[in-house]
């Protein structure tokens, strides 16, 4: 039999068909606009996200016998809100978890509420990107709209409901919302009624491996798909890659570098980080996590490379760089402010350190580096929180480049391993898919079976040594720029 593992993206969605052996059959990419209406904030319509859903699926099933499909499943982008109506109309562009306008918002929850009350909620503190400040925002921006909502849902459970009429979420996409009671995997109560809402217009939960229920007959009947295609509730997106990397279990760390930059370490228990720089949320294989997210990974490198270079030819322009731990410019990744540890949405990205004698291929260094810096404050936060790490597994776009490999596991001192299959969020919901079909057990089992570590990228003494240098220089920067940020 074959799953579908849709990767629900912020410039693409990403389709993969799987045997249940893990091999690969086929993988559609479709992409849709992301707009910014306003600086600092991002939208996408999820009318989009479905009408290319359905025509990547078209393409993608035809390379088997879509007869032989028996499951559907998912990894969304977080924390977006999606709203519908009573007659589930979508009722104003989605907001998206790197939108950064609910800042006041986010100051009522963490200030005027207080941290540890909406930690004792939720298990976490307010983010900019984090569903429930959006709530708030909404009701104060947008009163009539806010009054007709009747469906609150997150993006991937926008595509469940379109393809099975099932309205679900998942435990691990939910922690993202700050509605949810996170170790108690149910709705929070109290964060409802500071929203202003009511748990009827939240979806119901369930675990990611779970069936939420079938593809509808009309939509399976238009793809030549049997009528009892399983839908699994699937994840958020960092979840659903940690399950494409088999990172499950106890004390294993993914690094995703796509969009986003996330550092996920697996717990099989309930933890809250005290600094409240990582989140806590529930993972997909039944038990939990904590993560760092950055807002912006290897979409500065995209950033760099096609809107500013105007190239396309990533690999020629990293083939020159060669003077590692040497580069004396430093790059700030803060292109959409920034999540984990600095909480601010007004941060953005600097160049410092240029000379006359700087180079293209410096800056291309230093945007590089920069997010492998950022991505070692998120691993400095995990070390404060007392976790140790010797390996990390490693995925996304940015992942497939062996420099950059290079850089994360110097910069921060660690073992990189390289899976079989860098298609994290993908892989995994047609993991997730195959074990709500009952083809594994558990998702533990999924991953034994199908994840496998390609190669390894080990720290070098000598590297690691001048890298240390810079990154305590790095380390430097946000705060000496943190006051001009704010009257940008
Ligand atoms: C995680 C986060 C991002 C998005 C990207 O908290 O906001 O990684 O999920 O799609």
């Amino acid at each position: 039999m074959y799953y579908v593992g849709i990767d629900l993206g912020t410039s693409a969605v990403k389709l993969l068909l799987m045997r249940e052996d893990g091999k690969i059959e086929n993988v559609v990419s479709r992409e849709y606009e992301l707009s910014f209406p306003q600086p600092g904030w991002s939208e996408q319509n999820p009318e989009d996200w479905y009408r290319q859903t359905l025509d990547g699926l078209k393409k993608l099933v035809h390379a088997v016998d879509p007869k032989e499909i028996a499951g559907i499943s998912f990894g969304g982008q977080m924390h977006g809100l999606v709203a519908l109506d009573e007659d589930d109309n979508v009722i104003r562009p989605a907001i998206l978890w790197n939108d950064g306008r609910s800042q006041e918002e986010v100051v009522y929850f963490n200030e005027t509420i207080g941290k540890k009350v909406i930690s004792g909620y939720t298990g976490n503190i307010a983010f900019a990107g984090f569903t429930a400040p959006k709530i708030l925002w909404m009701k104060k921006h947008e009163p009539e709209l806010f009054a007709k909502i009747k469906k609150i849902m997150l993006p991937k459970d926008y595509l469940a409901y379109k393809l099975s009429g099932s309205f679900s979420t998942d435990y691990s996409d939910a922690s993202g919302m700050l509605l949810l009671d996170v170790e108690h995997k149910c709705w929070s109560e109290p964060m409802c009624e500071l929203c202003g809402i009511t748990k009827d217009i939240l979806p119901k939960l369930y675990e990611s491996y779970e069936a939420v229920g079938y593809l509808k007959s009309e939509i399976a009947d238009s793809l030549g798909m049997k009528r009892d295609v399983v839908i699994a509730a699937g994840a958020g997106d960092n979840a659903a890659a940690a399950v494409g990397t088999g990172t499950v279990g106890k004390n294993k760390c993914n690094i995703s570098l796509g969009t986003s930059g996330t550092i996920f370490i697996t717990s099989d228990c309930f933890r809250v980080d005290a600094n409240n720089a990582l989140h806590a949320f529930a993972h997909a294989d039944g038990k939990y996590h904590l993560m760092g997210c950055m807002l912006s990974a290897a979409s500065c490198n995209k950033w760099w490379m096609d809107n500013i270079l105007k190239t396309d030819r990533y690999a020629e322009e990293q083939k020159d760089i060669v003077k590692l731990g040497e580069n004396h410019v430093y790059f700030l990744p803060y292109l959409m402010g920034e999540r984990s540890p600095w909480n601010d949405p007004m941060a953005r990205g600097a160049f410092v350190g240029m000379g006359l004698d700087t180079k293209r291929e410096d800056m291309v260094q230093a945007v590089l580096e920069g997010v492998a810096f950022a991505t070692r404050d998120m691993y400095e936060a995990a070390r404060s929180a007392g976790i140790s790490l010797e390996h990390s597994m490693i995925c996304g776009g940015g992942a497939k480049s062996p420099l950059w490999q290079k850089m994360i596991a110097n910069i921060l001192n660690i073992s990189i391993d390289i899976p079989n299959c860098e298609e994290g969020p993908g892989m995994g919901g047609a993991m997730l898919a195959m074990v709500a079909d009952g083809k594994y057990a558990t998702v533990e089992d999924a991953a034994n079976a199908i994840v496998s570590v390609k190669s390894t990228c080990e720290p070098d003494a000598e590297l690691v040594k001048k890298y240390e240098e810079r990154y305590r220089s790095f380390r430097k920067l946000y705060p000496a720029l943190k006051d001009v940020y704010g009257k940008l």
